[in-house]
């Protein structure tokens, strides 16, 4: 780091070692440590391509305002073209003593152009600048989650339509409940995804407002035209206070919710693929492309990548945790504790994208064991609260008395080592005498996942009508 010292861009005649950008005052250059501490340029190299934009639409506002010559703007910006292809061509020399991705890009533009580069940052402080390069980063981000809990759900869903009337066990606890459909369990996370998006599409809405001619915190006294740069960015509108424009870090902190929430959908998801594909249960496989083996034990198929995105949430959430923490004693406006907003975005960004994108591949690829399914829906007295059901309907017992009447037959069959259909009419009457031999075609497992067809039910029918939905809604993607 100390080596920069010698680069020209961080030399001046006067003050050997300051920085040209902010070093007027200064004597020295800062300690090593100062630097490194200080230094964001490892990490918001990212914000490179929004940087530029924002400075090009801000150069071109400054010339369309009479504020610099049109003979700057276009220099400047050709000049961060330039800088634009040498970043994206490798070429580009990023330097720890220039700090950040807007001094870096600044410095570069007058080694290109020279006296005109330093017109740009009229009217504009890195407060208000770095606070919009972000803000453009993670609407990108909101668009690409967007995307990505699509693509899941296009997945979700066509596992859905195979499998609309295959019967499973639901459960509560864990423990074999009633009978449901794997189209209706699909379909559940597709209705988690769905609100996810909403939430994606929500803080987009709400961040699309842009920072840029805040200034460092109070405005600026120069003509600047706030609607110009907010239309050439794409935002909504300019924001509406500049105090708040240059500290607000809720987009950030919506998206992380917003991400947070999403991987936990997936963790569940995973979650049940882990046990869903255990040699016990067996009502899935996984295909080779999204297991591993164990080097010890032959007969191994791990769901790793299931097991790691039940993982991925904690950095996720860590991520939302130590965000919320650097932002929450803050006084207005810009504190250099902000900076720490951007790696932990980038990563929860990067986390989640890969999480969704390995859940969509799992998904796309699983091989579902539909006999396994029914044989395990058929079995844990899974069709009780159907025969509870008959009683209340063709008994007119009350709900209680059916409940309790039936729990009795469970016991009586559990004590045989049998299942409820496995019971004779003999037995059922013996529990309760208003029983008769109807009462065996709610016991299967079919006729149970059929009679429940009340909106947003397990039954075949109300299935294909949420999947319907759904597909009606993907009509209108892309
Ligand atoms: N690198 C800084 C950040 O990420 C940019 C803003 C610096 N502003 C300042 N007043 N030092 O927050």
């Amino acid at each position: 780091m100390t080596s920069d010292r010698t680069d020209p861009m961080t030399d001046t005649p006067e003050n050997p070692s300051a920085n040209t950008m902010w070093g007027g005052r200064f004597a020295a250059g800062p300690d090593a440590i100062m630097e490194a501490i200080n230094a964001s340029i490892g990490f918001d190299q990212r914000l490179y391509a929004q940087d530029i934009r924002g400075s090009r639409a801000h150069a071109a506002m400054l010339a369309a305002q009479g504020i610099i010559s049109p003979s700057d703007a276009d220099a400047i910006g050709k000049g961060l073209l330039t800088v634009l292809s040498e970043i994206e061509g490798g070429g580009f020399r990023f330097q720890t003593a220039l700090e950040d991705i807007h001094m870096n890009v600044e410095a570069r533009l007058k080694e290109l152009i020279g006296e005109p580069a330093g017109r740009l940052h009229t009217a504009r402080s890195r407060n208000d600048q770095v606070a919009t390069d972000f803000r453009l980063w993670v609407r990108d981000q909101c668009d690409a989650a967007i995307a990505a809990c699509r693509a899941l759900i296009r997945a979700l869903v066509t596992q859905a339509d195979t499998g609309a009337d295959w019967v499973m066990p639901g459960f509560t606890h864990l423990q074999t409940a009633q009978p449901v459909t794997w189209g209706h369990h699909m379909m559940a996370y597709v209705e988690m995804l769905g609100r996810d998006i909403g939430r994606f599409a929500d803080a987009r809405a709400r961040m699309n407002e842009c920072p840029l001619g805040s200034a460092a915190l109070a405005g600026t006294g120069f003509p600047i035209d706030r609607e110009a740069t907010a239309a050439a960015l794409g935002f909504d509108r300019p924001t509406a206070n500049s105090l708040d424009a240059v500290s607000d870090r809720d987009f950030a902190l919506e998206f992380l919710s917003a991400a947070a929430i999403c991987a936990t959908h997936l963790s569940r998801l995973a979650e049940e693929l882990v046990i869903w594909s255990s040699a016990q249960f067996r009502f899935v496989a996984m295909s080779d492309r999204w297991s591993t083996g164990s080097s010890i034990m032959p007969q191994k198929r791990n769901p790793d990548a299931a097991e790691l995105i039940r993982a991925k949430i904690g950095r996720i959430l860590g991520a939302a945790v130590a965000l919320f923490t650097v932002m929450k004693g803050l006084p207005l406006a810009y504190s250099k504790d902000m900076q720490e907003d951007k790696e932990q975005v980038f990563d929860a960004a990067d986390t989640l994208m890969l999480a969704l994108a390995a859940m969509t591949g799992m998904i796309g690829d699983l091989t579902v064991n539909r006999e396994r399914l029914e044989a395990a829906a058929s079995s844990g007295f899974s069709t009780a609260t159907d025969l509870a059901d008959w009683l209340v309907r063709e008994a007119g017992l009350p709900f209680r008395d059916a409940h309790h009447a039936t729990g009795a037959l469970v016991a009586m069959a559990e004590s045989r080592g049998v299942d409820l259909p496995e019971l004779t009419l003999a037995d059922m009457q013996s529990v309760n005498s208003a029983i008769t031999a109807q009462v065996f075609d709610v016991l299967g497992v079919h006729n149970s996942v059929a009679s429940r067809q009340s909106y947003g039910g397990t039954a075949p029918d109300q299935v294909r009508r949420q999947i319907a939905r759904w597909k009606g809604a993907m009509e209108g993607w892309e």
